[in-house]
């Protein structure tokens, strides 16, 4: 096998007009609801996210969806990473999600926002601990000299907060994606895949078919 002759056919269902939701998001909770009941298909809430510099410069990377709501997709991130720096240049992000065994693809472009503190405090109130010192140990997208740097620095926090609870460190928190643009792709055998789009349209949405 290799990249120029390894051919899927994709044969699923075909995704038609009449079966979407109104709304975007409720669309979204539904192939979520799939991908999560699809057996095998691991982190189905993991998605590209992608961000733009002040220079124009595009930088794409995975992170956990972490909250679905009425306005929008929500993410946890440092606050002094670099998506975070290009978010503060550029507030307007796109994201892909894609489930191999169903598929599916979905597209998502969208303005983003930081979460309001109490929400990302509730949030990083239910991490496990380890992975709420970790916030605290790592510096994200810093360089940093060696691995055995990090494991002392989480040393350094285990000891600090010894006994107590882990406070949210500020650097840390989240963010919500209100989508503008949202479509939804099935594969399909002989590469004519579905492609339906939402679209805003005053306090709607419209929704096109694209050609594949
Ligand atoms: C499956 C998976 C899930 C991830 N989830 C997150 C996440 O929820 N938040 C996050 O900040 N980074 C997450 N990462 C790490 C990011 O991909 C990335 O390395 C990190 O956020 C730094 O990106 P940046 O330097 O562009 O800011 C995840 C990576 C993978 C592969």
């Amino acid at each position: 096998m290799n990249v120029e002759s390894s051919r899927v056919g994709y044969d699923a269902s075909p995704l038609l007009e009449e079966m979407l939701a109104r709304d975007p998001i409720a669309q979204l909770r539904t192939w979520l609801d799939d991908a999560y009941a699809t057996p095998g298909l691991s982190e189905p809430n993991a998605m590209c996210l992608s961000t733009v510099d002040s220079a124009g410069r595009i930088s794409s990377r995975i992170v956990l969806l972490r909250g679905l709501d009425t306005r929008g997709l929500a993410f946890y991130t440092s606050y002094f990473s670099r998506k975070a720096q290009a978010i503060g240049d550029h507030p307007q992000v796109a994201i892909n999600l894609y489930w191999a065994p169903l598929h599916r693809q979905v597209r998502i472009e969208g303005r983003v926002l930081q979460l309001p503190e109490d929400e990302s405090d509730a949030y990083f109130a239910s991490r496990p601990r380890g992975h709420q010192l970790g916030a605290w140990a790592s510096e994200q997208s810093e360089p940093i000299a060696d691995r055995n740097t990090l494991a002392e620095r989480m040393a350094h926090f285990e000891e600090r907060f010894e006994g107590e609870e882990v406070p949210r460190p500020h650097s840390w928190g989240g963010y919500v994606v209100t989508p503008e643009y949202v479509e939804f792709w099935q594969g399909q055998p002989n590469r004519l895949h579905d492609r339906l789009a939402y679209e805003r349209d005053g306090r709607s949405w419209r929704i096109t078919r694209i050609q594949p």
